[in-house]
């Protein structure tokens, strides 16, 4: 399959925008208590970032990578986990951030282990939703964009690992 065009969904401007929104949701809700985002790498590293920037609670980074396996443009269901957290998180409030939730099966097991290791609570922020595509129901606290059944790159997100750093969201059109 080869890329024909890839068009714009979401603007740089729209994507900061909801950044700001976001963070100061989170940061209301935290307020003074430290929280620990957990960045499900790579596809929610930029988001990650940009989001910690505008979280004016005090925040502690923590990174960990998880593989669906198969190729192509849908996961397996078999979850893996690649790299795990560096740091127990038993009693701190921690924050999964995820690139986007699809048929939500990586999540699922994903909250699952998390939660048997004792946080003091666990909420989910994922940039975007898939809500059609959804298989195995997920609670999401915090949603960037809801978007419709299509494929979508930048800002983190990759076809085949390409067009990660794209600046903006925008949807895959493939060559037939
Ligand atoms: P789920 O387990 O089906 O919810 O898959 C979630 C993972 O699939 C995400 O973390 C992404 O890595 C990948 N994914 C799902 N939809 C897209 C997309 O439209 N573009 C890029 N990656 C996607
Ligand atoms: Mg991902």
């Amino acid at each position: 399959m080869k890329i024909k065009n890839i068009s714009v969904y979401l603007t740089e401007e729209q994507v900061e925008q909801r950044v700001r929104e976001l963070g100061a949701e989170i940061s209301a809700v935290y307020g003074e208590e430290p929280v620990c985002l957990i960045c499900i790498l790579k596809g929610s590293a930029f988001f990650t970032c940009e989001l910690a920037k505008r979280i004016t609670s005090p925040v502690e980074l923590e990174f960990m990578s998880v593989s669906s396996y198969g190729a192509g443009t849908s996961s397996s269901g078999v979850v893996r986990i690649v790299n795990d957290l560096g740091t127990s998180i038993e009693g701190k409030n921690v924050l999964v951030i995820e690139d986007i939730i699809d048929s939500g099966r990586t999540l699922s097991y994903l909250l699952e282990n998390l939660k048997t290791r004792n946080p003091k609570s666990l909420r989910l922020c994922t940039l975007l939703d898939k809500p059609e595509r959804r298989v195995v129901q997920v609670d999401v606290d915090y949603v960037g964009f809801e978007i419709p059944d299509k494929f979508v790159v930048g800002y983190g997100l990759d076809y085949d690992q390409r067009y990660r750093n794209l600046p903006y969201i925008g949807f895959v059109e493939i060559e037939e």
